[in-house]
């Protein structure tokens, strides 16, 4: 059987792909280092991808020190730190949560969604309801830290979103563990002082993760508006299932984006994906995106190949 290499022109045969991957994670900016040894842990004793990317993904919701991630996310303009979070299986089945307010693992909450609910998806109220039945507890998210920056900012109340905002985003992390099976999961407090209600890419399936159980595995990181309007990690995981390699699909998502920005690229947008062969790719509009990668229990940052210029 071919894969039939639509977008790409390329033709490889499905049943070439390897049946004893070496296992790889991958996750989004420099935080994702620590995610990494954290998922590395449970992937090295034979543990499961989708165990490997909560637990990962959980130690960035955590720490306060950053501040895109759940505890110490910076608020919206309103003062509310309102966070996003989606997670796949090695079945493709999906669980997500937005608009979710004082829940410090909103990634674990997804879980689950996925596994105990009829549904894909929760928010804002409804989610925080569940995650109290759940037992979750109600935790205060706002740092003193996040709090004096978000009173400097409400002094002028400029909204303009940075590229590479203090160099990180979003947490997106996607495993394949020793099973060859392939999970993701992706977290984040969404752009700072964006208005209330606001919700992105990172919650959204295909949009900020998307999980093939047969091909593959891609996560976005950036402006989330731009990366929703072309349902970038579902178009990555769809090249790679047609016959493209990991690189050569960020590649063409993030060309993608820069089409339909028409090429106004006032904006920061990453992409990394992993296929069965345990190959992997990373791409983003500009300078400053690096992800962690994990092969082998070796822990690595690199820089993603710069679309733009
Ligand atoms: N990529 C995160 C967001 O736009 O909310």
């Amino acid at each position: 059987m071919l894969g039939t290499g639509l977008a790409t022109g390329l033709k490889i045969p499905a049943d070439s792909y390897s049946k004893e991957s070496k296992p790889i994670i991958l996750s989004t900016w420099n935080h994702g280092l620590r995610a990494n040894e954290v998922a590395w842990d449970i992937i090295k004793k034979n543990g499961k991808a989708i165990d490997a990317v909560e637990a990962g993904v959980r130690e960035t919701e955590a720490d306060p020190k950053v501040s895109s991630v759940g505890l110490g996310g910076a608020p919206d303009r309103d003062g509310k730190v309102t966070l996003d979070a989606c997670i796949m299986n090695e079945l493709g089945d999906a669980g997500a949560v937005a608009f979710l307010q004082n829940i410090l693992h909103p990634i674990s909450l997804a879980r689950k969604v996925m596994e105990d609910t009829p549904h894909v998806m929760l928010v804002g109220l409804g989610a925080e309801k569940f995650a109290y039945e759940k037992g979750f507890k109600k935790t205060e998210l706002l740092t003193a830290k996040a709090k004096l920056a978000y009173e400097e900012w409400l002094k002028t109340s400029k909204y303009k979103p940075i590229i590479n905002i203090e160099n990180h985003d979003t947490i997106g992390q996607i495993a394949l563990d020793k099973h060859q099976h392939f999970s993701g999961a992706c977290t984040t407090s969404g752009l700072s002082y964006k208005m209330s209600g606001r919700v992105g890419d990172s919650p959204i399936i295909g949009a900020g993760l998307f999980v093939d159980p047969e091909y593959g595995a891609a996560t976005a990181t950036g402006l989330g508006e731009k990366v929703m309007k072309t349902l970038g990690s579902f178009l990555i995981v769809e090249l790679m299932r047609q016959g493209a390699s990991p690189q050569e699909a960020c590649e063409e998502g993030i060309k993608r984006i820069m089409k339909q920005a028409n090429n106004k690229l006032d904006f920061q947008i990453g992409y990394i994906a992993i296929d069965k062969n345990g190959h992997h790719g990373a791409a983003a509009v500009h300078k400053g995106f690096q992800y962690a990668i994990t092969q082998e229990g070796v822990h690595e940052l690199r820089d993603a190949k710069i679309m733009a210029g």
